[in-house]
């Protein structure tokens, strides 16, 4: 596939079809996506892939979680998202929430929705990626430039993504069914299956800002 086309088409997939995905097949798309850049070629990604029963249990543990009231946490702090920020994750809560016809109001399908994203979104597989917890914020960037990969390289194999960190919001759950030690800061993960094109969620087409939001021009 082509890069552009790559690129312009990725979108996040939060329906997928129950069709597992072959070990082979997210092999092939790790060992690609391993030639992602990272800082002086450290490649502090580890990764861990979640399917079948562990991935099972870890969204039953996770939907429980939620529903006894226990606080989501994520191990990289995100600040506070306000103003243009906060704005946008409206905006995108809105376009989703229409298609997924949930009202405003509707606390119920709100909630049900919540659970969906600690569950994968019902993915047949996620992959979770984690850094040493001796590496500092920049690591993080080689977190997203491995992240984007994947999501890319996944498209050539037909499958759709959505990187997501409702999945990992319970760390605790993660860590009990993987074996990821303390000593990792679980930083982010990936659903990844092959795309239910019926399930409404699916045609959210995110918006972006026009470049003269975000970008200065020096000296040309
Ligand atoms: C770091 C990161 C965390 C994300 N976490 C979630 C999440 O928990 N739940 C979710 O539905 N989408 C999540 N997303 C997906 C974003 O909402 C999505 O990328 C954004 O709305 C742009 O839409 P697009 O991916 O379809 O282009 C996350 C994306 C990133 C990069």
């Amino acid at each position: 596939m082509d890069v552009v086309e790559a690129i312009k088409s990725r979108k996040s997939i939060r329906g997928y079809k129950p069709d597992p995905v072959p070990k082979e097949v997210l092999e092939e798309i790790l060992v690609t996506a391993s030639r992602a850049p990272s800082g002086m070629n450290t490649q502090p990604w580890e990764i861990t892939v979640i399917a079948g029963d562990v991935l099972e249990k870890i969204k039953q543990a996770n939907v429980e979680k939620l529903s006894s009231g226990e606080t989501p946490r994520q191990e990289v702090g995100r600040g506070q998202y306000t103003d243009q920020y906060r704005e946008r994750q409206v905006a995108l809560a809105v376009q989703l929430f229409q298609l997924m016809g949930i009202a405003r109001e509707d606390r119920e399908k709100r909630t049900e929705w919540m659970k969906r994203g600690f569950r994968f979104f019902d993915a047949p597989a996620a992959i979770i990626i984690s850094i040493d917890r001796s590496l500092g914020e920049a690591a993080e960037f080689d977190v997203g430039s491995i992240s984007q990969t994947i999501a890319l390289t996944a498209l050539n194999h037909g499958l759709g993504t959505c990187i997501q960190m409702q999945g990992i919001m319970y760390p605790d759950v993660i860590r009990k069914f993987t074996g990821i030690p303390d000593s990792k800061r679980i930083s982010i993960c990936l659903t990844i299956g092959y795309p239910d094109w019926d399930f409404p969620a699916n045609k959210v087409v995110s918006e972006r800002e026009p470049l003269e939001k975000n970008t200065t021009w020096c000296g040309l």
